[in-house]
């Protein structure tokens, strides 16, 4: 059986840095570097507030821009929120679900990025489903078991249409800014595990849907990462908020793509 051919992904997620200003310096500079055409397709993601100036910078370019986070209601009485239709209307394709982050800090457990994600879904945006596992997990032997579990709980039940709209990540948490990045075999093992799973519930959508590794993806590091066959792409953090560090990033995804 042939390998399908996955077209490769790379976010940046800006986290909580970059105003309006660098943020807009920051997408023309992306935009700026990439081909024309670019096999590769590149997301970024703002702060909520430099989303309408971002998108504003990225228009006419093949560079795509994500959310960080969506709540799972439209509108209502939810102090503090921002729901998919609000981001559609800011100009995202793209929002980040489950970071390690908003699990780990702001509380956020399966049952919510579940939702979460269906609302992206029923709005039109693609989810980029973010699952891993801890040091204290991993060393106890129990990462597929936490992986799996999440990558369950997001997708669980959902038809093979909702899974050609998805994306995943696979961010060890253990990973994500330590500068320890996961040996490229043993990621590679994780995306295999991953899309096994997702294969019992709808072969052809598994094997065209993107599995993204993160944490600590660097220029120096990116090359390995990419030659594994299921990983198809990166989801960077630290190294995304200066283009001099992520455009590498990226043409190590145009070498494999
Ligand atoms: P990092 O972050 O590249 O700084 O480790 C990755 C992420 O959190 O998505």
């Amino acid at each position: 059986m042939s390998i399908p051919r996955r077209r490769p992904l790379v976010a940046g997620n800006w986290k909580l840095h970059h105003g309006l200003h660098a943020s807009e310096a920051l997408a023309r500079s992306i935009a700026g570097g990439l081909p024309s055409p670019c096999p590769v397709e590149v997301v970024v993601a703002p702060v909520y507030t430099a989303l309408a100036t971002v998108a504003a910078a990225l228009r006419g370019t093949s560079v795509g821009m994500s959310s960080q986070d969506l709540h799972w209601e439209d509108r209502g009485a939810f102090t503090g929120a921002v729901s998919a239709p609000l981001l559609k209307d800011a100009g995202c394709t793209y929002v980040l679900v489950g970071h390690s982050e908003r699990r780990q800090l702001f509380g956020e457990r399966d049952e919510d990025v579940r939702r979460k994600a269906s609302a992206a879904l029923r709005h039109r945006l693609v989810p980029i489903v973010c699952v891993g596992e801890t040091l204290e997990e991993r060393e106890r032997g129990a990462t597929l078991d936490v992986v799996l579990g999440q990558v369950d709980a997001a997708f669980g039940d959902r038809d093979a249409s909702a899974l050609d709209q998805m994306v995943v990540a696979y961010e060890p948490v253990w990973a994500i800014g330590t500068g320890k990045v996961a040996r490229a075999e043993d990621a590679q093992a994780v995306h295999v595990a991953i899309r096994a799973r997702l294969t019992r519930m709808a072969p052809e959508a598994a094997a065209m849907l993107r599995i993204l590794y993160g944490g600590s993806v660097k220029p120096d590091n990116v090359v390995e990462l990419m030659q594994q066959p299921d990983i198809d792409g990166a989801l960077v953090g630290g190294a995304s908020l200066e283009a001099a560090s992520f455009l590498p990033i990226v043409q190590a995804a145009i070498a494999r793509a």
